[in-house]
């Protein structure tokens, strides 16, 4: 298989992290990456809150009930949209651009050799509500995701979940 697509398969989750620090060039490069994802109609509908201090990564983690490895992590950036700023301000929009994004992230941290972990807050409306209420993050906009990130204490292989029935050819 091509060296490239080689390093997609090499993303997975890693929820287990070392102490070790994950400088500001790493986390500059994580956001680039993420904002380089496709956007509908290039509305870029997200925004990133980047927490790095302990006492808040460990809040954090109480709010996601699988989550608790944020507590762990070096920093957890939440992966926001505003809908008025996305494609015909349709949430589907600004929900599809925000995890097109947060993919983007999730690759390039797994290409610099951290290792992430996408953390579930959309459509639950309680994690919605509290996230936003822990980090004072405006009623607009919606907290979608969270990811935990650090230097990963696992190394998941690389793999795909092809299934030759999760594909039809021509027509249905
Ligand atoms: C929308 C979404 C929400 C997810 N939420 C969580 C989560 O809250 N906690 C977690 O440990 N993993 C979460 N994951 C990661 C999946 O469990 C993981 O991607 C899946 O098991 C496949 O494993 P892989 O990422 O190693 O390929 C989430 C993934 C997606 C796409």
């Amino acid at each position: 298989m091509n060296a490239d697509v080689l390093k997609i398969l090499a993303r997975r989750s890693v929820r287990t992290y070392t102490r070790d620090p994950v400088d500001d060039e790493a986390v500059r490069t994580l956001l680039k990456a993420a904002m380089a994802a496709p956007s509908a109609a290039a509305a870029d509908p997200w925004c990133f809150l980047v927490v790095r201090s302990p006492g808040m990564l460990v809040r954090l983690a109480e709010l996601l009930p699988r989550g608790a490895m944020v507590a762990e992590a070096q920093v957890g950036i939440v992966v926001c949209g505003d809908q008025q700023r996305a494609h015909r301000h349709q949430l589907s929009y600004m929900l599809q651009d925000c995890s097109a994004a947060t993919e983007n992230l999730l690759l390039a941290a797994s290409m610099l050799g951290l290792g992430a972990c996408w953390l579930g807050i959309h459509p639950d409306p309680v994690r919605v509500a509290e996230v936003r209420k822990l980090f004072g993050i405006p009623p607009a906009i919606t907290p979608v995701a969270g990811v935990a990130i650090g230097h990963p204490m696992e190394h998941p292989p690389a793999r795909t979940r092809f299934r030759e029935d999760a594909v039809h050819r021509e027509v249905w």
